[in-house]
């Protein structure tokens, strides 16, 4: 269910941004979109500190990754429900009209200028991960630097597949990058404890070889074009930086620009 609302109230909040419309996607993961600062620049793939004001009267902030692309009018974020979370037992709540908190000073590692050009981007990502390639799939400089894009999506069940599968399909009808997107983009969602069409972790599609011969595509990754970006649980991150050195890929950095980058999603195991 999806609300929206034109901003109006006066803000109250220091870094106060009004909430526009908020989705919720099943009981654990929602979206919402909120006024952009004026001043704010980032590049796709950055995340931001945003949150409520505590019960303390110090604000309680989170980092969280954009979801718009940097072109968008508005700020877009995917979220989880934590449901003791500090947060976002809080933030679940919040209704159009309502404020947020948000600090304007992006950061982050999964950005094109952290890796060297090549052909064939690989955006893997697991549960709410997925936030910073939705704001890189939205990026015409994404279709601009690659001949192919392959977004590998993996979550325990369907339903929480459908805020990313979604957006892909939007895509193909965007005024903005539809042409682009056609052909390029490869979505390769998979769940792991729900049937679907197809299933299993990011990191063993990859070592099989599945994910490959599913797509009809080159395997395994070459460091001279193939490129990842890496989003996901500590665990998911660490099995799937072993894997990709495997194939001679190196972790590269804003500062030092390699094949691939990695970010975690959230710090702890999840829930
Ligand atoms: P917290 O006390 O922060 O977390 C409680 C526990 O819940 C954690 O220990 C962990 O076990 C679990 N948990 C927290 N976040 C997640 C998650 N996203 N998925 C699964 N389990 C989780 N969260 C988002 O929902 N969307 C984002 O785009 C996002 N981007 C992030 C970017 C970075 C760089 C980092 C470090 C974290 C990001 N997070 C994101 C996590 C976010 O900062 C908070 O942890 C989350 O909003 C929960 O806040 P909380 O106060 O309710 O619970
Ligand atoms: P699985 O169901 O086999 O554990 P979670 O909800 O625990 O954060 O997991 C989200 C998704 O990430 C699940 O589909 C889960 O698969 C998968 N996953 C968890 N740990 C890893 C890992 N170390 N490598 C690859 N995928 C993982």
């Amino acid at each position: 269910m999806t609300q929206t609302a034109t901003a109006t109230k006066t803000l109250v909040l220091p870094d106060a941004q009004t909430v526009t419309s908020v989705t919720h996607w099943t009981d654990r993961l929602f979206s919402f979109r909120v006024t952009r600062p004026q001043s704010l620049r980032f590049r796709s793939g950055e995340f931001v500190m945003i949150g409520l004001m505590g019960d303390t009267g110090k604000p309680l902030l989170r980092a969280y990754s954009i979801a718009s692309p940097n072109w968008d009018e508005e700020l877009e974020f995917y979220s989880i429900k934590v449901p003791d979370g500090p947060l976002t037992s809080r933030l679940q709540h919040i209704q159009p009209g309502d404020e947020i908190i948000l600090r304007p000073k992006p950061v982050g590692t999964l950005v094109h200028d952290a890796l060297l050009p090549g052909k064939r981007l690989w955006l893997l990502a697991t549960g709410t991960g997925l936030a910073p390639f939705a704001s890189l799939m939205r990026d015409p400089e994404t279709y601009e630097k690659y001949d192919q894009v392959i977004m590998m999506h993996t979550c325990r069940e369907v339903a929480e597949l459908e805020y990313g599968r979604q957006l892909v399909e939007g895509l193909k009808t965007d005024e903005l990058i539809g042409e682009m997107v056609e052909g390029k983009l490869l979505y390769y969602p998979t769940t792991t404890r729900e049937a679907f069409h197809h299933m299993g972790r990011v990191t063993d599609n990859l070592s099989s070889g599945k994910v490959f011969a599913d797509l009809g595509i080159p395997g395994p990754m070459d460091p001279a074009t193939d490129r990842a970006m890496i989003c996901g649980s500590l665990a998911f991150n660490v099995d799937l930086k072993a894997i990709l050195e495997g194939w001679g890929l190196r972790e590269g950095a804003n500062s030092e620009p390699a094949e691939f980058v990695v970010e975690k999603a959230f710090v702890g195991d999840g829930i």
